[in-house]
């Protein structure tokens, strides 16, 4: 077995918060193995969770447009969440959740090795990039933070409520289009 199927298998089993009490299954994450871009959603919806992939609703649809775009699709980067069971009406997960959720996302992080990371809203950015990020206001830039660059930009699922957001989203993938040009040496 790999180091990712192992990863994956114990990570189907977690019982470390009481979210697995209420959702259908764990939402471990898909993608290419080796990818060099990560992106991080929030946590399962109901059709995740019920089909056990992330963003296959409706603002999955729109990643996939958005990465379209760019020349990219799902078989090039790898794409997980920030909490891998759905929180019960979709509520924002708690901060012990969170937590205990962490070092899944801890050990995918050290098996991918992504050279960047896009983070897909508030819960992600402000888990990933700093604790006070507003995606309103830093969309779209770059930090870089032991040697990876992240960068938060809108959650699909709020392109989809508030589309006035879109031609800002739209710029910030063709940013990353760029940067993983710069970074990576190559386009897609
Ligand atoms: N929203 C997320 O943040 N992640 C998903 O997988 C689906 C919807």
């Amino acid at each position: 077995m790999t180091a990712w199927e192992e990863l994956r298998e114990t990570c189907l089993k977690c019982q470390a918060c009481q979210l697995r009490q209420t959702c259908t299954q764990v939402v471990f994450g898909v993608g290419d193995p080796n990818a060099e871009v990560l992106f991080i959603g929030e946590a399962p919806g109901a059709n995740e969770d019920l089909q056990g992939e992330p963003f296959v609703g409706r603002g999955g649809k729109l990643l996939d447009d958005m990465l379209a775009m760019i020349g990219l699709d799902r078989s090039r980067i790898y794409i997980t969440n920030s909490v891998k069971c759905r929180p019960p009406q979709n509520r924002d997960p708690l901060p012990t959740e969170s937590e205990a959720c962490m070092p899944w996302l801890r050990e995918q992080f050290k098996l991918l090795q992504p050279k960047i990371v896009v983070c897909l809203g508030r819960i992600a950015s402000q888990r990933m990039i700093r604790t006070d990020f507003s995606v309103t206001k830093e969309h779209g830039t770059f930090v870089q933070k032991n040697g990876v660059w992240f960068m938060g930009t809108f959650h699909p699922a709020a392109l989809l409520r508030q589309a006035q957001n879109k031609p800002a989203a739209f710029a910030d993938f063709v940013a990353l289009r760029d940067k993983i040009h710069e970074v990576c040496g190559h386009t897609y």
